[in-house]
Formats: structure tokens, C-alpha cells, sequence
């Protein structure tokens, strides 16, 4: 029998969706470019090799599916997503459908969906997150794309897809790009999420001079209560974590120095273009660019000495900290949804907020409880800051001075908290009515004549009495 589905590209997450894909009962056409990766791959198939239908000649591979073939393909962003699809061209037809599941950057899917528009067959981008355990039991799927191609592949995305009390977390979000947009903000508020836990980290390794171990327990209490997440469970049992080799804690042997592969600076990079605040985000991604100028902050350490660091924890407790991340989190998914909202409007795309919280409260990397409250927060009203529903402004309201706190003692005693820093400003600038933009159009009309509108009266394009010269 033909296959019902294809995937090109047999890497550790390909080969994972494929094996995910095949254990939920559909029949799936593999490819990989080196032969030998298709022949290793069926050989540690198991049981689920039945399903697998392999073949070495990309002809043969798409002459196994079905018609209108689906194929999904997992091969590195970028230009050989292009070179796949113009491999597969000359070989489908124009009701056919190719499937990116890469992290691709979502102007090259809002040009590819437009390519497939004018010369076929059907494209779609769908945004895949949980790494290779979630690839292979259960991802969260962003989908965007061709509405008519979700609803023919979308039940076995929503199959293979993690699951939320039965709920699927899957769901088309948007045409074009939509679904690869919303898999670029999920990992810029994976950055940020990321950051702000290692910045609490930070004051209390170098702050409170706890041990790894000592912090590890503080993250697997913490992950009992609000903040509950795959991000803070992780970085639980990264802490506490000894290294074989040396019986070190394994955080006291890795190098500070972190890598990224681009998404979350394309985030950063969608906000500033949107001109919609993401300035947590930004934040994060600018700290791993610090971070991997090792030799300069050796250089900067010599030059101006360690930083101050002991606090002491009469003035600042660890629970200040977990309320800071509370509100620290609360502003950066305010922020990323925001985001998301802007890209909606600007394009058209149809991006429904709540679904996205809920295809978010499971399988991917920023799962959460407090992605349940978001969820229901947003439907409630899609369209206000995050900040503003109730349930958030309530905890805000709770958890603002420790947040506060958090970031002046870590400022006073030299402790990087540039995350939350940027949290706090932005939580600051937005609950303040007057702010002093008022200076900056003051400015731009002094030296170049913009003009400004006033308090006192309707209409723009009003100038100041300046002198010139
Ligand atoms: C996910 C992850 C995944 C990957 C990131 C890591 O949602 O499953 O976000 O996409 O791990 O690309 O990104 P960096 O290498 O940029 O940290």
C-alpha cells in the first residue's frame, strides 16, 4: 500500500517525527540524502519498521506516497530547504503539499508559500518545539500555511502532537508564514525565559554563594508552585547534576560562553521591524552575544576587578527571587504576545492568541502551568496587554517590589540582571500615563522641525518657539 505521508531528512529530529509518526499508526515514506542514514535509520527501527517505507532514489520515495502526496521536510533551514523543493518540483503535482518543519525564518516561508502559489505544488511551514524527546512522544505544532492543506494532513499532525488534558497541541495558526512567526517568538520567549532563570541563578551563585546543588533545590521547590515549567525543572536538574568524570556539580565545569542558532535574535529583530516592545527578549538575546565574548570579559575582569558580589539574605530572600521571576515572566509573555498580535494585524493572518497559549501548555520548551491561566486570560481579550487581565495585573500588583528589589540590590552589588531589568522598565514605563517622551519631541522639533501634537489641543504638526542658532 502507498504511504500516507512522506519525510525527507533523517536527522535526530526527522528521524524522531518519523518513528512518532509511524507509532501512531500511519504508513510513512522516508528520504535521506546518504542512503546509508535511510538503511542505519530502518535498522533501529524495531517493531515500527513495518510502517516505514524507505527508498534510496528521491523518483522511488515520491512515487510511495499516495495522492495528493504530503511530504514533510526536516532538513537544515535555509538554502537546502530551497534545494529540496526544487529537487521535488519537477517530480509532484500541483495539488500536491511539501511540509517545512524546520525552524525556518518566516520571511523565507511567506516567499516560498508565495513561489508554491504562482508555480505549485502547495507549501506549508509548520513550527515544531520540544526538541528531540518531543519530535519523537509528542511536539507542540505551530502550523501556517494553506488552510485547505492543514485540513489534510492536520489529523495526523494532531495525532503525532502532544497532548493538554486530550487536547491536541496543535493547531493552524495563519497563512503564509503565521506558523513558523509563532515558532520564532516561542523561542524568544524561550531565551527570555531562559535568562531570567539564569539570572536568578546568578545572585544567588554569586550573591548568596550557594552551591549548585543548594540552588538545584531551590528550582525543584519553585517548580512545585506558579512557576511550575519544563524550563525551571531542567534547570533543577541541571544544577543538580554532579559530572562523572570529576564528581564536580556539572554548572561549575561548563563554560560560560552560550551558543544560539539564530531564532531568538530573529525575534528580537521582528520586534524592532514591528516596532512592537519585546525589550526582555532583546535583552537575552544581547547577554549571549556578551556571553560569547569570553577572551573580552576575561580582559574586563582584569582591567576593573570582580564586580562586588555578597548580599545578604536578611536585606533580599530566596522567595523575593521567585517572585521577581513570577513578574519578570509575566511581562516577557506580555510582550512576545504582543508581538505576535502586532505581526497578526500587519499581515492579516488570523494567529488566535488562545489557541496559541494552549498548543504552548504542552510538548514544547516553554510549557508551563502559568500558560493554562494565559490561555484563558486571552480569551477573555485577545487584544489587551497581557498585563492587564486580571489574574495577571493581580499577580503583578503582588509581585512587582520583589521584582523591584531583585534588580536594585543585584544593580548595587554588581550582579547582571539584564532581563529583568528590562522587565521591570517596561512594566514601569507602561503603568505610567505622563512619560518623557515629551523631551524626545521636543528634541526632533528643535533640530529638525517634526512637530508634535499637544495636551492641550486636538490635531499634529504643531512647533515650538525655538531660537535658532
Ligand atoms: C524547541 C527549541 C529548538 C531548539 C532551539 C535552540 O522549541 O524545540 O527551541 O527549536 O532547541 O533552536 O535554539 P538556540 O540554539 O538558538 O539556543
Amino acid at each position: 500500500a502507498l504511504a500516507e505521508i512522506g519525510l525527507i531528512g533523517l536527522g535526530t529530529m526527522g528521524g524522531n517525527l518519523a518513528l512518532n509518526i509511524a507509532e501512531n499508526g500511519f504508513q510513512i515514506a522516508v528520504f535521506n540524502r546518504t542512503a546509508a542514514k535511510t538503511e542505519q535509520f530502518i535498522a533501529k527501527a524495531g517493531d515500527l519498521s513495518s510502517k516505514l517505507v524507505p527508498s534510496t532514489k528521491l523518483e522511488d520515495f515520491v512515487a510511495s506516497i499516495k495522492s495528493p502526496r504530503a511530504i514533510i521536510l526536516m532538513v537544515p533551514a535555509g538554502d537546502a530547504v530551497d534545494a529540496q523543493i526544487e529537487a521535488l518540483r519537477p517530480l509532484l503535482d500541483a495539488g500536491d503539499l511539501i511540509i517545512d518543519a524546520g525552524n525556518a525564518n518566516y520571511h523565507d516561508t511567506n516567499r516560498r508559500a508565495q513561489e508554491a502559489a504562482e508555480c505549485g505544488p502547495r507549501f506549508m511551514g509548520i513550527g515544531v518545539s520540544g526538541g528531540e524527546e518531543g519530535a519523537r512522544f509528542g511536539p507542540s505544532i505551530m502550523g501556517g500555511g494553506a488552510k485547505d492543506a492543514w485540513d489534510q494532513v492536520g489529523h495526523i499532525l494532531e495525532s503525532i502532537s502532544a497532548k493538554h488534558d486530550d487536547e491536541p497541541c496543535a493547531a493552524f495558526l495563519g497563512e503564509a508564514g503565521a506558523g513558523h512567526l509563532v515558532k520564532t517568538v516561542h523561542n524568544g520567549i524561550e531565551y527570555a525565559d531562559m535568562q531570567m532563570i539564569a539570572e536568578v541563578y546568578g545572585v544567588m551563585r554569586d550573591g548568596f554563594g550557594m552551591s549548585a546543588g543548594e540552588i538545584g533545590d531551590v528550582f525543584e521547590k519553585w517548580n512545585d508552585g506558579i512557576l511550575q515549567s519544563y524550563l525551571i525543572e531542567i534547570s533543577g536538574k541541571v544544577a543538580k547534576t554532579a559530572d562523572p568524570e570529576t564528581g564536580k556539580p556539572m554548572l561549575d565545569i561548563i563554560l560560560d560562553k552560550a551558543g544560539q542558532k539564530g531564532t531568538g535574535r530573529w525575534t528580537a529583530i521582528e520586534a524592532l521591524m514591528l516596532g512592537t516592545p519585546a525589550s526582555a527578549i532583546e535583552a537575552a538575546v544581547a547577554v549571549r552575544n556578551m556571553s560569547a565574548r569570553y577572551e573580552e570579559r576575561q580582559k574586563g575582569e582584569a582591567a576593573f576587578g570582580p564586580a562586588p558580589s555578597k548580599l545578604d539574605r536578611n536585606v533580599l530572600a530566596v522567595e523575593a527571587l521567585e517572585a521577581a521571576l513570577i513578574a519578570g515572566k509575566i511581562v516577557c509573555y506580555a510582550q512576545g504576545f504582543g508581538l505576535i498580535l502586532e505581526a497578526a494585524r500587519q499581515y492579516d493572518w488570523d494567529m488566535p492568541l488562545p489557541v496559541i497559549a494552549k498548543i504552548w501548555r504542552n510538548g514544547c520548551i516553554i510549557r508551563s502551568s502559568m500558560l493554562n491561566d494565559m490561555a484563558e486570560a486571552l480569551e477573555g481579550d485577545a487584544t489587551r496587554n497581557l498585563m492587564l487581565a486580571p489574574l495577571f495585573s493581580e499577580k503583578l500588583k503582588e509581585t512587582e517590589t520583589h521584582l523591584r528589589q531583585v534588580v536594585a540590590h543585584a544593580a548595587l552589588h554588581g550582579l547582571p540582571v539584564p532581563a529583568l531589568s528590562a522587565a521591570l522598565s517596561y512594566f514601569d514605563i507602561m503603568r505610567t500615563e505622563r512619560s518623557t517622551a515629551n523631551m524626545l519631541q521636543g528634541q526632533r522639533d528643535f533640530f529638525g522641525a517634526h512637530g508634535f501634537e499637544r495636551t492641550d489641543k486636538d490635531g499634529s504638526g504643531f512647533h515650538g518657539p525655538w531660537a535658532m542658532g
